[in-house]
């Protein structure tokens, strides 16, 4: 068993620790956690996770977690069994950063912490004769300090924040407003649990937020909406960003024309910045669970989101879901989007 270090992006939480498992189940990694707070997860696991994580939207970095000690009595504890599953051999140099976590750390800066674990890491593997490089370091160390705790890594992978700005909504050739910003769009998509070679499903597609993230994950995309210039625009979307494996309908999402798709994920209108045709936001959710109830393969994932105010979770409820995860995400003062995963 390794034991993995994860660092979740303060801002998303507790939808980034959720997201993470979601992308572990959708990859069938089994994994067990060992300590979940201040925006990090630690788990053990027989098998790599790195693909897992790196769909994750959330996600800052993914290291072996290799020592853990405390800064003030300068004492650091590396485990031996962790060197084993250490691809280090390839690594002439490295580079140690350091992530303070909360408020109440240790009063010494960043460059100094990271000189001090440098040193460290310098006389632990002192037979493999690294040398420091900040500039293009071959690995890359991570300390991640909470008060005056820290905790080392060996990082695996770490999040590429300009991939998902190319895929910001304004950036695409059709736009229209309610586009959910790309990352947010992909921890949602992450949460239905779809994987390579699946049938995905977005009711209420708008411009193609979703399908555009879960095209990317190597599913099969479906979506439709009422509207038919965002079928078209949502088309253009796709093929702009070349995602080549999808099929649109221009439909109502309380009566969709399809059998069988391994999971949903949506956003349907707030009767904000996109129309509910007249509908209440409730019954507009109402039918589209029914209908969405017959097409869903047994024990497959729905993620859908919609104002707190709404109570999402009353009408799953009603309509016979079983309620897996409810999450809240601040979005301003006067909205909350309640994201539910149902089964
Ligand atoms: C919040 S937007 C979706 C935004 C989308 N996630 C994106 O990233 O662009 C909601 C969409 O639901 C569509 N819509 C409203 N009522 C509908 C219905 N009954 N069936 C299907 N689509 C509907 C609207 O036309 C709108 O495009």
């Amino acid at each position: 068993m390794t034991s993995y270090l994860a660092y979740i992006n303060a801002n998303y939480l507790p939808l980034g620790y959720e997201e993470l498992y979601a992308a572990l189940e959708a990859e069938r990694i089994d994994y067990r956690t060992t300590y979940v707070a201040n925006q990090i997860v630690i788990f053990t696991s027989n098998k790599s996770p790195v693909k897992a994580a790196s769909r994750c939207a959330f996600l800052h970095s993914l290291c072996i977690l290799i020592a853990k000690g405390s800064i003030e009595n300068q004492e650091i504890d590396f485990f031996e069994e962790k060197r084993i599953d250490l691809p280090i051999e390839k690594c002439k140099t490295f580079c140690v950063r350091v992530k303070k976590i909360g408020k109440r750390t240790v009063k010494l800066n960043k460059a100094e912490l990271e000189r001090i674990l440098g040193s460290y890491v310098i006389s632990e593997f002192a037979d493999y004769e690294m040398k420091v490089d900040l500039k293009r370091p071959e690995c890359m160390f991570l300390g991640l300090l909470h008060k005056s705790d820290i905790l080392i890594g060996f990082q695996l992978w770490s999040k590429n924040v300009k991939e998902y700005n190319e895929r910001t909504p304004g950036n695409r050739p059709f736009f229209r407003p309610g586009a959910m910003k790309a990352d947010f769009a992909r921890a949602i998509v992450n949460l239905s649990r779809i994987s390579t070679g699946e049938v995905f499903y977005d009711p209420f597609c708008g411009a193609g937020g979703f399908l555009i993230e879960a095209s990317i994950l190597g599913a099969y995309v479906l979506g439709s909406d009422l509207n038919s210039s965002a079928v078209k625009g949502t088309d253009i979307n796709l093929h702009f960003l070349g995602e080549g494996h999808y099929s649109l309908l221009h439909g109502d999402s309380r009566h969709i024309p399809l059998k069988h798709v391994h999971a949903i994920a949506t956003d349907p209108p707030y009767s904000i910045q996109s129309s509910t045709y007249g509908k209440t936001i409730s019954g507009l959710i109402e039918q589209f669970l029914e209908e969405s109830k017959s097409i869903l393969e047994q024990n497959r994932h729905l993620v859908f989101s919609s104002p707190s105010y709404s109570e999402p979770e009353r009408i799953a409820e009603k309509v016979g879901y079983k309620m897996k995860t409810i999450i809240d995400a601040r979005v301003h003062r006067s909205l909350t989007r309640r994201i539910v995963v149902l089964m």
